[in-house]
């Protein structure tokens, strides 16, 4: 079996490789961004994920590198429509596409993306290639109503814990998954081992966004690579603000309910203001609390999955990296 870098750097090959691809084709204006989003890097985790969960069942990794290859432009195009949408200034340290190149430019070349994520899937040899097909397009649809639930809690005041987690479940948990399931399907495994890999990937996709929330709060600029506070100036219901609305009371609850309504802020001020508030409720430590309980979860599923455990030892290291991380 593959370890996980030598899965990452399979994928970081092939990347560069079809970036050179993308550099011949024009008009060259509309993959510039896609060229310049690719090589600008990432955790490239849910192309591993998938190779991994392909690599737990075979060993002809090949077969599913544009599979792969399909979930990283994909999951990058979401990056693109997302920047725009949250008035991102930064990623990955460095402007995003609609900064460095312009709005429309980010909106169109993320369009292509989302169609060659589809031409490279269907580079896939595999009997199952319909169902990963079916699982990728339920998928993106997916993703798309969790980003609409996410813009829409922004303009209300009372978005309930289990309206937060289906949203994340839907715009960042089920991409995840899907990578762990596809990668299971084109490698012929049982089905319910499938299932139970989908199920883990939601656990920790759920996980894995909060600790997101978490750090767009309480992490360093320098290796998140995008701004602190963005989540706080768009006044994005996270589980931190869901947390602090419900147990703030009396003054500081009327600060903090001033402060998510208030249009004419200074943007320094704001957000010092609710992480002061953030820390005085604790919600740090709530949040590290309920992604815990999500690890846990995963590992409820980890221990039913019915394979060796040298099989899927690489799938639970690979997980607690993730949610220990701070980019
Ligand atoms: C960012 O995803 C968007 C979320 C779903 C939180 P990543 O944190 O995986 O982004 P990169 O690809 O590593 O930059
Ligand atoms: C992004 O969530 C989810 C998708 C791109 C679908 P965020 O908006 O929290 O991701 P970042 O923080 O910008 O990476
Ligand atoms: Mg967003
Ligand atoms: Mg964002
Ligand atoms: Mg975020």
């Amino acid at each position: 079996m593959y370890s996980v870098a030598g899965l990452l750097k399979i994928i970081n090959t092939e990347i560069e490789q079809r970036s050179g691809d993308l550099k011949k084709l024009t008009p060259a204006n509309l993959y510039k961004p896609v060229d310049y989003s690719l090589e600008m890097g990432g955790k490239r985790l849910r192309p591993v994920l998938l190779l991994l969960s392909y690599n737990m069942f075979s060993d002809s990794v090949q077969n599913a590198i544009p599979a792969a290859l399909a979930i990283e432009i994909f999951h990058n195009f979401t990056l693109l429509h997302d920047d725009i949408m949250d008035k991102a200034e930064v990623r990955r340290n460095r402007p995003p596409v609609h900064k460095k190149f312009s709005e429309n430019s980010a909106i169109l070349s993320g369009d292509v993306m989302a169609f060659l994520s589809y031409q490279y899937l269907l580079e896939c040899k595999s009997d199952n290639l319909h169902e990963v097909l079916e699982l990728f397009t339920k998928t993106a649809i997916e993703v798309c109503e969790g980003q609409q639930l996410d813009m829409e809690f922004e303009n209300r005041l009372n978005v309930e814990e289990s309206e937060y987690l289906e949203m994340i479940r839907l715009k960042t948990a089920v991409l995840l998954a899907c990578g762990l399931k596809a990668g299971a399907l084109l490698a012929n495994a049982d089905i319910k081992i499938a299932n139970q890999l989908y199920e883990y990937g939601i656990n920790l996709g759920i996980a894995f966004q909060l600790q997101d929330d978490l750090l767009d709060s309480f992490g360093s600029q320098e290796s998140l690579g995008k701004k602190i506070g963005g989540d706080i100036l768009a006044n994005k219901k996270t589980f931190l603000s869901i947390k602090a609305l419900e147990n703030a009371t009396g003054e500081v609850k009327s600060e903090l309910i001033s402060w998510l309504k208030n249009a004419d802020y200074s943007p320094a001020e704001k957000i010092t203001a609710v992480l002061d508030i953030f820390n005085k409720l604790n919600i740090r430590e709530l949040t590290e609390q309920k992604i815990e309980s999500y690890f846990q979860k995963c590992t409820t599923v980890f221990q039913q999955i019915n394979m060796g455990e040298k099989q899927k030892l690489q799938l639970q290291e690979i997980s607690k990296g993730m949610l220990n991380r701070v980019h």
